[in-house]
């Protein structure tokens, strides 16, 4: 019987288990065995061989395909990143037995399973991040889910700021990608939105968008930030802006969604002269720890066998995608060359209000 290997990689994302329970299923059908590496490329380092390597038979992942996180674990490996360890790891991988693997992770992941490639491992990729920043598909695991979430938060964000009168500022994920957040505004009528693609923003620039809409009478702007925008805020002291008033920072302190909540309510004004109470939210790992949805869990099932297929037929060197619907693969070292578009007129849409 011929043996593959499955791990999940870099920042879990939901659909990771679905993707392990597909890929057992259809390894199960096609008479292949499967064993599971933990905790990514730290289970390909050697150190810990009794554990590191999981049987996946069926009786093991038939029934964690709906569960969030990812039953392997996963975990960031810089050592990885050393092409003596990659070669020790994939002939770790022949001395098991093993004739392919299957890698489930972002753009990270990806780079270790190309350099497996390079030494002689078959390998595939399945893009499971929440990021959306695989420019070579339409969409990664996780994405749906992560946005889904997202807007629900909005969504219940915005109804108690129109009980409230209250502005808010909503961070997302996306690390620096801003698809959560374009697609969260777009979903949820948020007014502004800050993606890192926009380039150079200024705090002023912000603060007078909320100004306006407070003029015409909306109390209740969202304002959607991509993680990544901090990043390309032109320079603010936020120390010397905040300390007048009382608040605790201290010198150097980066922008968070609280202290930029904090200053827009000190630039703008209400009606009235007071100031706006301007709200923070983190969504945080609420994107990343959630059950995935319909079709991040059947984009996993269909990646997931499509994977072992290639696997089977003696391919590797590949990544498993989506676009308009339909899944394909696609030659890994091209996969990782291609450039994301920005949506930039979709930005420029929800931000010209
Ligand atoms: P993601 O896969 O979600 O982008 P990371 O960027 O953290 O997450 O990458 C996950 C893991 O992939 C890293 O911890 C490391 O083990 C491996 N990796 C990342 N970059 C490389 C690289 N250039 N070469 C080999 N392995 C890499
Ligand atoms: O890549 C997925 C992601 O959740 C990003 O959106 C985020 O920037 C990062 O991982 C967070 O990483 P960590 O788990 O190290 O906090």
């Amino acid at each position: 019987m011929s043996k593959i290997a499955v791990l999940t990689s870099g920042g879990d994302s939901p659909g990771m288990n679905a993707a392990v329970t597909a890929i057992a299923r259809c390894a199960n059908m096609l008479g292949m065995s499967l064993v599971g590496v933990d905790r990514g490329f730290n289970g390909l380092l050697g150190k810990n061989p009794e554990k590191d390597f999981i049987d996946m038979s069926l009786e093991n992942a038939l029934d964690i395909a709906d569960m969030a996180g990812t039953q392997l674990r996963t975990a960031r490996c810089l050592e990885f990143k050393q092409p003596e360890v990659q070669a020790k790891a994939a002939q770790l991988l022949r001395d098991l037995d093993v004739r392919g693997l299957i890698v489930i992770g972002g753009d990270g992941s990806f780079h270790g399973a190309q350099a497996l490639c390079h030494h002689g491992m078959p390998c595939v990729g399945i893009p499971g991040t929440i990021d959306n920043d695989l420019a070579y598909t339409g969409m990664t695991l996780g994405y749906d889910t992560a946005v889904n979430v997202c807007v629900d938060a909005v969504r219940n964000i915005r109804a108690t700021s129109r009980s409230h009168d209250r502005p808010h500022v909503v961070e997302v994920m996306g690390r620096h990608c801003g698809d959560i957040a374009l697609q969260t505004a777009m979903a949820t009528g948020s007014e502004i939105v800050i993606c890192p693609e926009g380039k150079r923003w200024t705090v002023d620039s912000i603060a007078r968008r909320l100004q306006s809409q407070i003029d015409q009478g909306n109390y209740r702007t969202t304002i959607v930030v991509a993680e990544g925008s901090w990043e390309e805020m032109a320079p603010f002291d936020v120390y010397e802006f905040l300390r007048p008033y009382g608040k605790q920072v201290f010198k150097g302190e980066p922008m968070t969604a609280l202290r930029f909540a904090s200053i827009l309510k000190r630039k703008c004004k209400m009606p009235d002269g007071s100031y706006p109470e301007v709200r923070s939210t983190v969504v945080g790992y609420t994107q990343r720890g959630a059950r995935p949805t319909a079709r991040d869990a059947a984009f996993a099932f269909e990646a997931g066998v499509r994977a072992v297929d290639l696997l089977n037929r003696g391919i590797g060197n590949r990544v498993i995608g989506r676009k308009n619907g339909k899944v394909f693969d696609e030659d890994i070292d091209k996969a990782l060359r291609a450039r994301r578009p920005f949506d930039r007129m979709m930005y420029n849409v929800i931000n010209a209000i």
